[in-house]
């Protein structure tokens, strides 16, 4: 069966100052999960999803994202020929994951701004989205994406990534509203920017990935700038309301923003002490440390 969706943007042009100084000559889509940087997750999860064409949208200073996607010419015959033949395939393999292409954003006029430099690259096709400096670690088998693309399969209409958040933190995100019409499935009346928990009308927070249909296009165009002076997607989502239906997919997985301090340190212990031969040794050192600290319990 041919794949349904086949396109997928990346917006990453942002500035990250939130992990300045880090950030101010590196880009924070570069940025490790233990040993590999959190934009390659992405792109995986993409092309898993059924991604032939991946638009990465950058800006002035961030070429070093191309660079990590081209061949290493160099580099493949050096580890090639002193017999790393496991690491020559992990390296070998970046370059041939996607049609990788890029556009600039010249101006960081928000999110919603990013994606609509994706107008032309879309068509009229239906295209993934995914937050460069988020990973989405899929508790089933089919990554977050790929679970999109299934409701997308169903009902032909956008659709948004989902997760419950804890009380204390719906002031930090988009909650959506609307009725559960399936398992884990959102038909989203609205949605509301970093509402007062006792204002939110659900738990359920946008989750850093996105499936929409041509029609966002148009939807962006028509949006103004709002917080911060900034494109929002999110008010684009509210216009693209009004023209079609948009559901909210509550994804099997949790996700990891690798763009804020203590995200980004918390991810790398957890995937490091995934690794079994990380596990034990990294395991003690934690605990030698919480231990210093006089950490028991909080
Ligand atoms: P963020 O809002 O987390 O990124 O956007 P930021 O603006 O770089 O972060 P801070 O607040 O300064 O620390 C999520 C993703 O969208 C991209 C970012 O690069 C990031 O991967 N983005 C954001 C754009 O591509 N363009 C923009 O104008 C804004």
């Amino acid at each position: 069966m041919s794949r349904v969706v086949t396109k997928a943007v990346i917006p990453a042009a942002g500035f990250g100052t939130r992990m300045l100084p880090f950030t101010k000559a590196v880009p924070k889509e570069l940025i490790p999960l233990v040993d590999t940087p959190v934009l390659q997750y992405v792109v995986e999860e993409a092309v898993d999803a059924g991604a032939e064409d991946i638009l990465i949208i950058i800006s002035p200073g961030k070429e070093a994202i191309k660079e990590h996607f081209m061949p290493a010419e160099k580099l493949e015959e050096r580890l090639k020929s002193s017999g790393k033949d496991e690491l020559f395939a992990g390296i070998k393999k970046i370059n041939t994951l996607a049609n990788i292409s890029y556009v600039y954003q010249y101006e960081l006029n928000g999110l919603g701004d990013a994606v609509a430099l994706a107008a032309d690259f879309a068509g009229t096709d239906p295209v993934m989205v995914l937050l460069g400096d988020t990973v989405m670690d899929s508790a089933v088998s089919r990554g977050v994406s790929a679970q999109l693309v299934s409701v997308y399969e169903e009902y032909r209409s956008s659709v948004i990534a989902l997760t419950r958040v804890p009380q204390e933190k719906i002031s930090s995100y988009g909650i959506a509203a609307g009725n559960m019409i399936a398992e884990r499935v959102m038909q989203l009346s609205d949605l509301v920017e970093k509402p007062s928990p006792a204002d939110a009308p659900s738990d359920f927070a946008v989750a850093a990935r996105y499936l929409f249909t041509p029609e966002i296009f148009a939807a962006l165009r028509d949006t103004c700038p709002g917080l911060h002076g900034e494109i929002q997607l999110t008010d684009a989502v509210k216009k693209l309301l009004l023209t079609e239906k948009v559901f909210g997919c509550l994804i099997a997985g949790k996700r990891y923003d690798l763009g804020r301090v203590a995200g980004f340190v918390s991810a790398n212990v957890e995937f490091a002490l995934r690794r079994p031969e990380l596990q034990e040794s990294l395991g003690r050192q934690i605990m030698d440390i919480l231990k210093k600290f006089n950490i028991k319990d909080l």
